[in-house]
């Protein structure tokens, strides 16, 4: 197509393969874990994922030097990265955490690898890109496959802003002559994606652009609080509609990701799920209020510091009823892992899944460790057993793994949870992290390993 320019390939990107490569075996990886002890201690959250995958499209809009900080080490984080450099953007690592990334030579609007296909944020880089250079040629995305995930929102909101979009070969190819302009643009659905994404075109469109009942999750501040550091003036993130001044140029900054409320949730529910007593660190207390305000009613303690949290799991923890929202409601990222915890409580609750209409795929997983849940459409109920046994389980996607790694950790005996990789996407050192709280769980790549791990611990 007329606005899609091959990519030249270059030592890089053939190195850029063999990294990606070595990761994506870690594919089939697995953690084995013996349950049966509480986690106790303090842990540290990294930085948000979400956020992170924004700011990297994003840092493309300048052609100064951008440096992020607090980035996860995860593998979409690395694979968005990657995805910069094909392009011509120059990446370097300052340290695990920091990166700087210079995008005044990219050669080129088309992105197109297997790998980013596999990911759901590789869509930023059609909004950054049209921004950039009012053109882009990037795959439909991919993402765990937990429910139908369209981009119709974002298409609408790039068409308003005066883009000429296709689909083809898989591709969503986008031009807008000679640039983009301000527009109105009110969304149907309430979508993080198309929220950040219009975001990015909009910031050097000509003219104000107004996004109305937009996503108000952390990352959407997040994302506008960095491009507003780089000097573009966008107002009312947070709330249902960011207003935009488009501004003829971006600078660059220094920027640090914020926390990641997922990640933080993850090991508030394994702590109470565990009966454990754990203090979570580098977090913002606002952001977990859904997930903290459930685990109250649960029972369990929860102690809010600054930028901490610390949760006590309570022995017998009573039912409670769920239903998954944009923020502030409780974040379907944090559904498995709450269900997860739900099923060891006694008695029967209910979860409602609002936003993706496949994300219970799980349950039958954990149905292989004793657990009691039926699900009828979007809805499941879950009847609180004593405990779980081990088994072999498979993640799935990214939070329903997670959530079998909790099952595991509670489960009387060895649980042996396959396809990690998933895991990886969005969790760094996730079994480390777990073992510094007590747990007994171990990354291994083979049975053998596995069995050394069973005679090991016993
Ligand atoms: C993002 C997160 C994901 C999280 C989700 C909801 C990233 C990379 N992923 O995903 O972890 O689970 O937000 O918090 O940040 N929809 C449409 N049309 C669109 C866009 C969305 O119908 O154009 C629908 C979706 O099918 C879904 C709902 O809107 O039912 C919310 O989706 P959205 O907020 O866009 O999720 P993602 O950006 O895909």
């Amino acid at each position: 197509m007329a606005y899609c320019i091959l990519t030249i390939v270059t030592i890089n990107t053939i190195n850029k393969y063999d990294k990606i490569e070595r990761k994506e075996q870690v594919m089939d990886h697995k953690y084995i874990i013996k349950g049966g002890h509480p986690l106790h201690g303090e842990v540290v959250i990294g930085g948000a994922k979400n956020a992170a995958l924004g700011i990297i499209a994003g840092s493309l809009l300048t052609d100064d030097e951008v440096i992020i900080e607090n980035l996860p080490d995860v593998r979409d984080t690395n694979v968005m990265l990657e995805a910069l450099k094909e392009i011509g953007a120059s990446v370097n690592r300052i340290d695990s955490h920091t990166v700087s990334i210079n995008a005044a030579n990219v050669e080129a609007v088309s992105i197109d690898d297997e790998y980013i296909r596999k990911i759901r944020a590789s869509y930023y880089f059609i909004g950054a890109l049209l921004g950039k250079y009012h053109k882009a040629c990037v795959p439909l995305p991919g993402g765990c496959a937990i429910g139908s995930r369209p981009i119709d929102q974002h298409i609408k909101g790039f068409r308003a802003l005066g883009t000429h979009i296709q689909i083809r070969n898989g591709c969503v190819q986008a031009g807008a002559g000679d640039g983009l302009h301000g527009a109105h643009i009110y969304l149907d659905v309430v979508s993080v994606g198309a929220t950040i994404n219009i975001m990015l075109a909009a910031v050097l469109a000509e003219g104000r652009t107004i996004i109305e009942n937009v996503a108000k999750e952390p990352h959407i501040v997040d994302v506008a609080n960095f491009l507003n550091s780089m000097g573009a003036n966008i107002k009312g993130a947070g709330t249902d509609t960011i207003r935009i001044r488009g501004v003829k140029k971006l600078h660059g900054t220094t920027y640090a990701v914020i926390p990641d409320q997922i990640e933080a949730g993850t090991f508030m529910c394994a702590a109470a799920a565990t009966r454990g007593d754990v203090l979570i660190r580098n977090v913002i207390p606002k952001h977990l209020e859904s997930i903290s305000a459930k685990l109250l009613e649960m029972g369990n303690t929860i102690i809010e510091y600054d930028e901490a949290v610390r949760v006590i799991g309570r022995e017998v923890q009573r039912p409670t009823d769920i239903k998954t929202l944009p923020y502030p409601g409780f974040p379907t990222d944090m559904q498995p892992q709450m269900s997860v915890t739900l099923a060891l409580a006694k008695g029967t609750s209910i979860v409602t899944e609002s936003i993706f209409e496949n994300r219970f795929k799980y349950v039958d997983e954990l149905a292989r460790m004793g657990s009691s849940i039926k699900v009828e459409g979007n809805v499941s109920i879950i009847d609180g057993v004593e405990t779980f046994y081990g088994a072999s389980v498979n993640a799935l996607d990214l939070r329903a793994g997670a959530a079998l790694v909790i099952a595991g950790l509670c489960a009387e005996g060895f649980t042996m949870v396959n396809e990690i990789g998933y895991i990886q996407r969005g969790y760094e050192h996730f079994e480390k992290k777990l073992q510094a709280l007590g747990a007994a769980i171990e990354l291994v790549e083979d049975r053998r390993e596995a069995m050394k791990f069973r005679m090991r611990v016993g």
